[in-house]
């Protein structure tokens, strides 16, 4: 069996209020439309990499309700692997409450649910995909003890997308992804650099996530692009421009997206370099932000 990506992480369904604007804290607002849909940052990164082309999966857990058997069905849809997406009876689905603006900026809140029942134990239930996949990626929407365990268990190439940031990040987490990336603000939160805005903040903040232990650093900066640097050229930053978008509709899951595109390229083209990966991904990254919605905006190869 021939695995490119695996992806260990989350599955969270997604109810979208599309809104002129956000709303500030007390305000009632009247939104135009509402969607449901498939989200969660770890399924969103694995249905992003399947529709690139790579063979996939996703060892996850999903709620014993209907919106978990509803996930199983469409993951299966988008050609992932679901040996290891489990149901947990008692026990729901994360959901997640997004309001997207006018503008295209959005919030979310996350009530993980299942999604917190993901556990060490899974890894060693999961080891066939372990030692078959190319490319492993984790998020921060599960608990961290067993996102530690998968990258100490992984021996290939492992992506860690820091989000939702946490504060206090163990250094391991760093020290055990081959690649770790975020985006400004979960930057700013880890770094505690004030914000990150422009490619000279966000070198900054690479370079403190290098010293904090990373040995690969990428910072998304949406549609200024990406800045990386890893510890071969220590110090070195480098920037790769995103392609210039002008009818932004919903940047939900763009990231995710970016990740997916990222995790495919790594497995597929194993000569090619970072620099091309990333900028690959931006492309993918700046299609999705012109449909609405997560992973039905994400494009097919
Ligand atoms: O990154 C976007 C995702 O974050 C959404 O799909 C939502 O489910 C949250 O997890
Ligand atoms: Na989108």
């Amino acid at each position: 069996e021939e695995l490119d990506v695996l992806v260990f992480g989350s599955a969270i369904i997604d109810f979208i209020c599309y809104t002129p604007r956000l709303p500030k804290a007390g305000e009632t607002l009247h939104g135009h439309k509402f969607q449901m849909g498939y989200g969660g940052k770890g399924a969103n990164q694995c249905v992003a990499a399947a529709r690139q082309g790579s063979r996939t999966a996703m060892v996850a857990k999903l709620g014993g309700d209907t919106f978990g058997s509803d996930y199983l069905r469409q993951l299966r849809e988008e050609n992932v692997n679901v040996s290891h997406v489990h149901q947990v009876a008692g026990q729901s689905t994360g959901i997640a409450q997004i309001a997207v603006s006018d503008g295209g900026e959005n919030n979310i809140i996350i009530v993980v649910g299942a999604n917190n029942e993901l556990d060490a134990n899974d890894v060693f239930l999961a080891k066939e995909l372990f030692s078959e996949a190319k490319v492993l990626v984790c998020q921060l929407e599960t608990p961290i003890a067993a996102t530690l365990q998968a990258l100490r268990c992984f021996k290939g190439v492992s992506i860690v997308n820091a989000a939702p940031a946490m504060e206090q990040t163990p250094p391991e987490l760093l020290q055990l992804s081959s690649i770790f990336c975020v985006n400004e603000s979960e930057a700013a939160i880890m770094t505690g650099v004030g914000s990150v805005s422009s490619i000279s903040e966000a070198n900054r903040a690479c370079k403190r996530l290098m010293e904090m232990g990373a040995n690969t650093v990428i910072l998304t900066l949406g549609p200024l692009g990406a800045v990386w640097g890893g510890k071969e050229a220590p110090g070195k930053f480098q920037h790769v421009a995103a392609p210039q978008v002008s009818n932004v509709v919903d940047t939900t899951g763009a990231g995710d997206a970016f990740i997916g595109a990222l995790a495919h390229n790594l497995a597929r083209f194993p000569e090619r370099s970072l620099d091309e990966h990333i900028e690959a991904a931006c492309v993918v990254a700046s299609q999705s932000v012109q449909l609405p919605g997560t992973q039905s905006s994400f494009p097919r190869a």
